[in-house]
């Protein structure tokens, strides 16, 4: 769940409502953020005491709580002012937020903590982000509190706002990773893409088994087969940029993945729940896009599925054929994403003339092995746009590390019996296999970039905005500043 509170931009401290805390931000330097200064000398040596004992040290999202004339203040670390960059200022906010929801808070006033870069967006992404738990299915917590009103002193409205519009969508996709496969269901997944589209004059079609099996799309279907659960086809189209190409992005709906008849072992299985985490990203960004509206066309897709081993599921050895024609040798029915994938693609590359295709999964334990919960894989055809995804990466922090996808990988996944089988050689450049194996399904002529977000869509070190156990939401900010936002 996340908090919806009122929030309110008002000019200085003196025209502060008498909310319940006052958040000054302090910096190592133990210089404050500009309407701390403004505070009177009265209030300021109420700070003083604590300062001096070395209980504020002013580390990033640390919080200290004075009581002064009867109002609460709490400093609020920023770290050193020289380093001070957008992912202390989230850190910061949510770790207020965060501190608000725990003593119960109802009103708060938040000084502006972005004096010192160039924008208020992290500030509202960091505010969303810090109310963010996912307690939908606890029943014996108290869940009625939330903080209701906010005000920030003399932050820029629009840039504020629109943070809040991002954390709000990445809160959004964090709930559908988090809930478990029994709720998070293809079909709940399609009505979610539903209430998106209804929300937000989006365009929606959604393709069951009969339909795409119809299709020919033997990817999706092959994977389909092992379960009763409906599976889906889903496209989103947010059209409001005229002529422009779209730019589409694809995700990996997979809302549990037992690996089929090639089961995973027990131990963490339900982590698998977590699968869909690519199609969350689609989600999310369509969520942001219904209400930031910017002038572009941007398609979503996903297909999505369970990935179980009943009495009809796909068997090694068997052979599929995608949506664009290509034979696909199963040899591991675990590694279905990319068979799923393999159809979205093709759909792609065959129905729009796109600018580039993103595509979003969760595609290998390899990519954990290899960078960890840390950095997001990612691999493509085009160096242009590989750019563009490595510098909307060091402007949002979410970090992402290239890896090749030379001709030597991509040999690695020919077939003796069908055109290319769906894995590389066993114990190898696991992540690069998956990536070359897509490749096979991306019209030449199209740029695009396949992020593996195996390692980072969760297992994330907790803090203050991200709680532990908790889906990331990862790469919905990086994709809405690729798109302008
Ligand atoms: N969903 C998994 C990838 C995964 C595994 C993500 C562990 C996070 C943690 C994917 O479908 C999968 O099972 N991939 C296989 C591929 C292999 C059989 C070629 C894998 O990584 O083991
Ligand atoms: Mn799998
Ligand atoms: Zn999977």
């Amino acid at each position: 769940m996340s908090h919806h509170p009122k929030i309110s931009i008002i000019k200085n401290l003196t025209t502060s409502s008498s909310s319940d805390i006052v958040f000054i931000g302090i910096y190592k330097d133990k210089t404050l953020t500009p309407s701390g200064k403004n505070l009177s000398t009265d209030i300021r040596s109420g700070f003083d005491s604590g300062i001096k004992s070395g209980d504020v040290k002013g580390k990033t999202g640390e919080l200290n709580f004075f009581y002064v004339d009867g109002r609460k203040y709490a400093l609020v670390g920023l770290g050193s002012k020289s380093k001070i960059n957008a992912e202390k200022i989230r850190i910061a906010s949510g770790s207020a937020i965060r501190s608000a929801i725990s003593k119960k808070a109802k009103t708060i006033t938040l000084d502006c903590f972005c004096s010192e870069i160039d924008s208020c967006q992290p500030m509202g992404e960091g505010i969303a982000l810090g109310g963010y738990e996912y307690n939908d299915l606890k029943t014996m917590d108290d869940k009625s509190f939330s903080i209701s009103e906010i005000e920030v002193v003399n932050a820029n409205e629009d840039q504020l706002n629109d943070g809040i519009v991002i954390g709000q969508a990445v809160c959004f996709a964090r709930d559908l990773g988090n809930r478990p496969g029994n709720v998070a269901t293809p079909t709940h997944l399609a009505n979610a893409a539903k209430d998106i589209s209804e929300a937000g004059n989006i365009d929606i079609k959604v393709f069951d088994r009969d339909e795409f099996t119809e299709m020919g799309m033997g990817g999706l279907a092959g994977v389909a087969q092992g379960t009763d659960e409906p599976p889906k086809f889903i496209i989103l189209e947010y059209n409001n940029g005229g002529e422009k190409k779209p730019k589409v992005l694809v995700g990996k709906g997979l809302t549990f993945d037992s690996g089929g008849i090639s089961i995973k072992p027990a131990a963490k299985m339900d982590q698998m729940k977590y699968d869909m985490c690519g199609s969350a990203v689609v989600l999310g960004v369509f969520h942001a896009l219904s209400k930031l509206k910017p002038e572009i066309n941007v398609v979503g897709i996903i297909p999505s599925t369970e990935n179980l081993s009943g009495s009809r599921a796909v068997k090694p050895g068997d052979v599929l054929t995608a949506y664009n024609g290509k034979t696909i040798e199963v040899l591991n029915t675990d590694a279905e994403g990319r068979l799923i994938l393999a159809d979205g693609l093709s759909y792609a590359s065959k129905h729009y003339d796109p600018e580039y295709i993103l595509d979003f999964a969760t595609l290998t334990g390899a990519i954990v092995v290899t960078l960890g919960h840390i950095a997001t894989g990612i691999m493509g055809n085009d160096d242009k746009l590989m750019e563009e995804v490595k510098n909307s990466s060091k402007k949002t922090g979410e970090k992402v590390w290239e890896l090749p996808l030379w001709p030597e990988y991509c040999k690695q996944i020919k077939s003796d019996v069908a055109d290319i089988k769906n894995m590389g050689s066993a114990g190898q450049a696991g992540s690069i296999a998956a990536g070359a194996f897509l490749k096979e399904f991306v019209e030449k002529n199209i740029p695009w970039v396949h992020f593996d977000i195996a390692g980072t869509a969760w297992g994330a070190k907790p803090s203050s905005i991200n709680p532990k156990g908790s889906a990331t939401g990862v790469a919905i900010r990086l994709v809405l500043d690729m798109l302008g936002k």
